[in-house]
């Protein structure tokens, strides 16, 4: 049996310290490359990944591990039975480098496709988020809630966009449909972060097609916290769900319908314009 508040305890601090780390890299200047032309990416992520990956290997040899720096090679294994990891050192690297606060690591611990921990830390904030499969969810060692918002025309909606610019047209007009609904849209360029917010009620719903490492943690934080998560198209290839990046929604459960078929129906002006 494996003990979940052990390894909840394990990522939290692990977390602090790899908090610490982007700290102190900040303070001593950020170096940027491009990841295949297109992601940038500072040595911090580099070296947070590796003391992540380290620690790790260190603590549970047995366990697999899949980071967005260290070992993306990995990403058959979000098919895989057993222990499994699931990190993004730094979420948020564009924010990093920038000077913006809404930075984040990223730790999932999953079991068999499910997630069983998650600890989002936000070092600029002094913000963490923590869950536990079945044990609730917390911002600083308080319970969290999402916010119960009803009303579409009320909500305040997150979203992202991806390095990548070919789909962002599409994007553009799922953008315009929400928009045009709700109160407001934010961008606030962390994933994690965005997914954490409305698990804490800053936010009422979010939408974007992002990696594994981008929400697994945060996913199981939000459900925790009472939101409902899922797909606009649902889950292909049998990859686990809470692995499955593609369109993802996670919202306060009463806007959930609303914007999964906002969404939907902006993909079929798309088709139909276009
Ligand atoms: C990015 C952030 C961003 C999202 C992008 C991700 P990174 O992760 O989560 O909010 O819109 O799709 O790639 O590159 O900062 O780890
Ligand atoms: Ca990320
Ligand atoms: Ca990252």
């Amino acid at each position: 049996m494996t003990d979940l508040n052990a390894i909840r305890d394990f990522a939290l601090e692990l977390a602090r310290e790899a908090g610490e780390t982007i700290v102190r890299a900040r303070a001593q200047g950020v170096r940027t490359e491009y990841k295949a032309h297109l992601e940038l990416v500072t040595d911090a992520d580099v070296a947070v990944d590796n003391l992540i990956h380290g620690r790790i290997r260190e603590a549970w040899p047995e366990h697999a591990i899949l980071s967005e720096e260290a070992a993306p090679e990995q990403q058959v294994d979000v098919m895989r039975q057993g222990p499994l990891w699931v990190v993004d050192p730094i979420d948020g690297t564009v924010n990093f480098a920038h000077n913006q606060p809404q930075v984040a690591v990223s730790i999932a611990f999953m079991l068999d496709g499910e997630a069983q921990v998650g600890v989002v830390h936000a070092p600029f904030q002094n913000e963490t988020f923590v869950a536990v499969k079945g044990q609730g969810a917390t911002l600083n060692g308080q319970p969290i809630q999402v916010s119960g918002e009803t009303d579409f025309r009320q909500a305040l909606i997150a979203t992202g966009f991806p390095y990548d610019k070919a789909p962002v047209p599409g994007l553009i007009k799922r953008l315009a449909r929400v928009l045009g609904e709700c109160r407001d849209v934010r961008r606030i360029g962390s994933a994690a972060l965005d997914i954490c917010w409305v698990a804490m009620g800053r936010l009422d719903a979010y939408y974007e097609s992002v990696s594994p490492w981008d929400f697994a943690a945060a996913r199981l934080i939000a459900s925790e916290a009472g939101a409902r998560c899922g797909h606009v198209y649902g889950v292909e290839g049998g990859v686990p769900e809470a692995l499955y990046g593609r369109d993802i929604i996670i919202s306060s459960p009463a806007l959930y319908d609303h914007l999964r078929a906002l969404v939907e129906e902006a993909d079929l002006t798309a088709l139909h314009i276009d």
